[in-house]
């Protein structure tokens, strides 16, 4: 009872855009982006960024689609079925279900970190409290023991719940709903955090470049950044893109959903910047910048206890909808390679990306000693997923789409059998067939010699 069904695609344009985006606007626009905006500079952190989306991520977007809905199938198959007679290719879809399995289990983690906050914000615990109180409360309650592993229980099973309905009545249904009000949250807290005094300088860190500041060590971290923030490199997007009908164009979907990342990570910014500088909290604050500066700022308005309560929901959201797409990698994988049911594939998985979670969340806990290559067990899944597994997968990906597939097949989908996008294919072959190799492989080996 598994395969042999008829698959599964979205059911509307609108659909595949909020899946989509759902997967790329994630904790990593509104918690990561600022954090390594704010390490890198800022303004000359944002220009290189803007360009890496643009030149490289949206072409990748678009490739990855390619596999996906060339071959209508999990990117383990989709490999096997692009590249019939080739030993070694299929081996970048296992390496991408891995990576994407693994991205889970952290991601789990810090999306446990959002449920807490949801918990404190209803409580009312930050209400009257100082910065060095809320910052001691968040390291306490990553040490405790049962909490965080009850709300990453809780976050695993309610993207579980809406993977095991599917494709259309689920993933699709669920970003149809919850993206549209990430935005309005969003929207909602940049102009309360503008109107803070002192503001304007947080917004100048952000848009205004220092070029001085651009080198090796930004260019690696905004490819990087760009990467997990457009979930590129880890077969979600060829997942996904293998739910996308025929008649769907591809460019123009990558486009949206490029932009929109993009455009979402700025709002975070604007909304975390000025609040951090109007407190005098340093830019570098690192994850401190989402999870304890902003209930400053709330504490700080009329209205605090429930805009913070709305922004700890947007970020639950925001960690669900990318969860969906980095799951559904691996169910699909299982489904179709392992034959399983979507039910028991979607059980193996939670359970599986539960126990290395609960490594990384105890990892994190002071003196535990759970460490892989010199890391807690949390950074070194962050270190390996982001410095090796995804641009390895990313770079793996355009050489296969640039090199292995025949140019004709890379066309066809692109212009949706000549109908569409003709004058555009020439360009994004190009870049996907020299110029990204080139830019992934000199970025990715650069940072092993810094
Ligand atoms: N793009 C997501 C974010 O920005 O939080 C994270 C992510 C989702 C990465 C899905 C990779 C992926 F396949």
């Amino acid at each position: 009872m598994t395969e042999k069904k008829k698959r599964e695609h979205f059911g509307s344009k609108i659909g595949i855009i909020a899946a989509a985006a759902g997967s790329a606007v994630g904790l990593g626009n509104i918690y990561r982006f600022p954090c390594v905006a704010g390490e890198n500079g800022g303004g000359a952190f944002l220009i290189v960024y803007l360009g890496i989306v643009l030149a490289l991520g949206i072409p990748m977007m678009v490739g990855e689609f390619v596999i996906g809905r060339r071959s209508q199938k999990n990117p383990v198959g989709a490999f096997k079925a692009l590249a019939p007679d080739a030993k070694g290719w299929p081996l970048i879809g296992y390496m991408v279900v891995l990576c994407g399995f693994l991205i889970l289990a952290f991601y789990t983690t810090v999306a446990s970190w959002t449920l807490e906050s949801v918990y404190k914000s209803v409580i009312n615990y930050y209400h009257g409290k100082d910065l060095a109180t809320i910052e001691q409360g968040f390291n306490d309650s990553i040490n405790l023991t049962v909490r965080p592993l009850l709300w990453q229980a809780v976050f695993i099973f309610i993207s579980a719940f809406v993977i095991a309905k599917g494709i259309s009545k689920g993933i699709e249904k669920y970003s149809k709903i919850l993206m549209p009000v990430l935005v309005i949250i969003l929207i909602v807290l940049c102009v309360k955090s503008l109107m803070l005094p002192g503001a304007s300088e947080g917004a100048k860190f952000l848009f205004k470049p220092d070029f001085s500041k651009i080198d090796s060590k930004v260019l690696i971290s905004a490819l990087g950044q760009a990467f997990f923030s457009m979930s590129l490199g880890m077969g979600a997007l060829i997942t996904y893109g293998s739910y996308v009908s025929r008649k769907d164009n591809i460019v123009t979907t990558s486009l949206m959903v490029g932009l929109s990342d993009t455009f979402i990570a700025i709002l975070a910014g604007i909304i975390i910047f000025p609040a951090a500088f109007s407190f005098g909290i340093q830019p570098e604050a690192g994850p401190s910048l989402a999870f304890n500066t902003l209930p400053m700022l709330f504490n700080q308005m009329k209205g605090g206890y429930f805009f913070c309560l709305i922004f700890f929901i947007l970020l639950v959201i925001a960690a669900w909808t990318s969860a969906l797409s980095l799951l559904e990698v691996v169910v699909s994988y299982m489904t179709e390679e392992l034959n399983l049911s979507r039910r028991k594939a979607t059980i193996y998985s939670s359970v599986g990306v539960f126990i290395i979670s609960i490594l990384a969340a105890m990892s994190l806990h002071d003196g535990s000693g759970l460490t892989i290559f010199g890391f807690t067990v949390f950074d070194g899944l962050d270190k390996i997923t982001s410095m090796v597994l995804m641009t390895l997968g990313g770079l793996l990906t355009v050489l296969f789409l640039g090199w292995k597939i025949k140019k004709q097949d890379f066309e066809d989908e692109f212009t949706n059998g000549g109908t569409v996008n003709k004058r555009l294919n020439k360009i994004f072959y190009f870049i996907i067939k020299y110029l990204a190799p080139v830019a992934i492989a000199v970025i990715m080996f650069s940072q092993f010699l810094m």
